[in-house]
């Protein structure tokens, strides 16, 4: 996607939080004083997450990745023209971190019917991306796949990871069975040169792998090979993505949150947070969107959500991320936002173009209930819909804004992931904790270990076995 100086101003993507405020809210929004009593902490996160820029001793490797990575794109497009190729099915295995990424892409920029559609429409293999270890999913893939036309893409930093690497060893055990080469069908996308994804590949006599830089932690990654590869070998523009990143990361720029929209949301959420708004509704109107709340909501809970500040002190910080569609949950949630606790901000994405404008017929002209619908377009529809919810949540004094894109493609996408990820970063440092790690997420990884007797896990395992239901209190 080539884009003139025009085009880009034409797919900018804004934050519109007129109904954040006490113009619109009343006494339930917040003044330009109340924001910029956060202006300080703002400026100071920013200063941190800007100085420290790319250092992978404090995983912030991935505000580089729209920059550092002209080879390895380059080594992946090659890869995925490959696979296109070569393969019928591309599956990625992973978890997270490793999955959510690849999703997001897919449903945002792929057609929302990808796989059902003929080869020849087409413009990669059949996509899947198994993030679960239910073995009727497990066992329903292998009724659609054929393992020998298909690529596995095995992500996973630490090579440790229960659920992927269970799903690696069942695919191994086909392969091999079905007398093919394991290192001819899989790549790894995994740690430079830790982790076991490296020793198996050594076994295998060196797999193709890409690696996952040390700065970069797995919800941080989709811009990596993580999300690049998958992206490309579905026809994604890989390089129009990292182009939209690099146009937010300059918009990042500016330490004062007027000027900069990824600090601009951490600071509304944050000064929600402060106000007893513990639960954030991320709410696209958009099925291609419908992803992003998905991926969203593990870069923000894993990342927030903590029990010590960055000096030690105890705390319980974070905000619950709810995931809606527009329209689709306005039958469903809306009732509760509008009229339930004032506990929730909600975040619009709204798309000024849809790729189609599904006209609607005129017809049933004797009844007026129906027949207005008749001469406008869904696309005139589901806009309507989503300004009239914003107006009403509003009327009803609940903080909501909207974050707009022009249009859904590559451009547009990479913006909108580069402000959720700088948006988390200072919302992390502005809440005095680390957003990079997950020790929450470690402490039940350890606690399957021993549950399946991995060797070194038997004490705790002896734990887990006293921590049995308690009959007394089954009904
Ligand atoms: O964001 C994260 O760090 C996690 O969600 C990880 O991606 C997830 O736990 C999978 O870990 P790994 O990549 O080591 O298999």
């Amino acid at each position: 996607m080539k884009l003139s100086e025009e085009r880009r101003k034409e797919l900018k993507i804004t934050v519109d939080y007129t109904n954040m405020t006490d113009k619109y809210l009343g006494a339930k929004g917040y003044s330009e004083k109340a924001l910029n009593a956060h202006a300080r902490r703002a400026k100071a996160a920013h200063a941190y997450i800007h100085a420290n820029r790319g250092r992978d001793d404090l995983f912030l490797g991935w505000t580089e990745l729209p920059y550092n990575q002209t080879e390895i794109v380059e080594d992946i497009l090659t890869t995925a023209k490959l696979i296109r190729k070569k393969f019928d099915a591309f599956v990625v295995l992973g978890i997270g971190g490793s999955a959510l990424g690849p999703s997001m892409a897919f449903n945002a920029l792929c057609h929302l019917h990808y796989n059902d559609l003929p080869k020849s429409k087409r413009k990669g293999p059949k996509f899947y991306v198994e993030d679960n270890v239910d073995p009727v999913r497990m066992k329903e893939l292998l009724d659609v796949i054929d393992v020998t036309n298909t690529c596995f893409n095995v992500i996973s930093k630490s090579g440790a990871t229960s659920e992927t690497m269970s799903q690696y060893l069942v695919i191994a055990d086909l392969l091999k069975k079905a007398g093919v080469n394991i290192r001819e069908n899989v790549i790894f996308t995994t740690d430079a040169k830790r982790g076991n994804l490296v020793k198996i590949s050594k076994e295998l006599g060196g797999v193709k792998s890409y690696v996952l830089g040390d700065g970069v932690g797995g919800r941080f990654s989709e811009l990596s090979p993580v999300g690049l590869l998958p992206a490309a070998v579905v026809g994604i523009d890989i390089k129009a993505l990292l182009k939209g990143a690099a146009a937010m990361d300059k918009r990042c720029k500016s330490s004062d949150f007027h000027k900069n929209p990824a600090l601009l949301c951490a600071v509304l959420q944050y000064a929600a947070m402060a106000d007893g708004k513990n639960i954030g509704v991320m709410m696209p109107y958009s099925d291609n969107l419908r992803a992003v709340a998905d991926w969203y909501a593990q870069l923000w809970a894993e990342s927030l959500g903590k029990n010590v500040t960055l000096d030690g002190k105890p705390c319980n910080v974070g905000q619950t991320p709810v995931k809606a569609l527009g329209v689709t949950d306005q039958h469903s949630q809306i009732q509760l936002y509008t009229e339930g606790p004032f506990d929730k901000v909600v975040t619009f994405l709204a798309v000024d173009r849809y790729k189609e404008t599904s006209p609607i017929p005129r017809g049933c002209e004797s009844i007026p209930d129906v027949a207005f619908l008749g001469g406008h377009t869904m696309e005139q529809l589901i806009q309507a819909e989503m300004f009239a919810t914003a107006y009403a949540l509003t009327k009803a004094g609940r903080l909501n804004y909207t974050i707009r894109l022009p249009e859904v493609n590559e451009y547009t996408l990479g913006q909108l992931l580069f402000l959720f990820e700088m948006q988390t970063a200072y919302a992390g440092a502005m809440l005095n904790v680390d957003p990079f790690n997950q020790p929450g997420v470690e402490a039940g990884k350890k606690a399957t270990f021993a549950l399946l007797g991995k060797p070194g896990y038997e004490l705790q395992r002896h734990d887990l076995e006293n921590a049995a239901p308690d009959p007394d209190y089954i009904v």
